[in-house]
């Protein structure tokens, strides 16, 4: 069984529950954009045949702990927050359901963006912005947020067979320009110690 940590960096180095040690990893088509097309491809396929959403990364119970997370800090519910590698939408329709107002979601997958906006469009939220975005080299627009959240995309992006090295320092640097200052940045990973995220992202700098 995968186990997941859950860390959050905001200079100071908090963190929503404790990490388990990870073990070495290796290159896996699940760092391919080709993979994920084809997976939500079928999942959107799926979804219109059956209206079933597909598969929830880490659990219900891993967006419930990170909302109740951000509820704690009072984030309001104008604050702008961004879902990177959003897949299903199911994180921003959760925030959604908990009133969150000021919602966007990227992913690099076209397949996946429109599978997000079918199910947030049938839930009734049509204002949540949802894009097709490569995040390793963002649009200009995409800036401004006060919280930013990930559940399995640097887990994905740190799997890529081409240079994860070279991805991993993209990612950082593509964090630090949307996000504002003092943000709230979340991350739920499964290939990742709490220990290893916080010297990825080295929150404070
Ligand atoms: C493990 S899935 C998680 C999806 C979603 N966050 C969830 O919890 O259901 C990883 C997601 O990251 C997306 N992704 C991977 N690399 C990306 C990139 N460079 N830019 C944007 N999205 C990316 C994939 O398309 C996929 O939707």
């Amino acid at each position: 069984m995968m186990e997941s940590s859950v860390s959050s960096t905001h200079g100071a180095e908090d963190s929503l529950v404790q990490c388990t040690e990870s073990e070495d990893f290796a290159p896996s088509k699940l760092g391919t954009k080709e993979y994920w097309d084809e997976a939500y491809k079928r999942e959107l396929q799926t979804y219109k045949d059956i209206g079933d959403v597909g598969e929830i990364w880490f659990g219900e119970e891993s967006v419930d702990r990170v909302i109740r997370w951000i509820e704690a800090q009072h984030v309001s519910e104008n604050a702008a927050i961004l879902d990177i590698g959003t897949g299903n939408g199911m994180f921003l329709l959760e925030l959604a359901n908990h009133g969150f107002s000021n919602l966007t979601g990227i992913d690099y997958s076209k397949a996946a963006v429109e599978l997000a906006i079918n199910i947030l469009e049938e839930e009734g939220f049509r204002n949540v912005k949802i894009q097709v975005e490569d995040f390793l080299n963002p649009s200009t627009e995409l800036k401004g947020f006060d919280v930013c959240i990930d559940k399995g995309t640097f887990d994905a992006i740190s799997l890529s067979p081409e240079d994860r090295e070279e991805a991993k320092k993209h990612y950082v640097t593509s964090l630090r320009t949307v996000m504002q200052p003092g943000g709230f940045f979340i991350i739920t990973s499964c290939n990742w110690t709490k220990e290893q995220l916080l010297q990825i992202f080295n929150p404070g700098t």
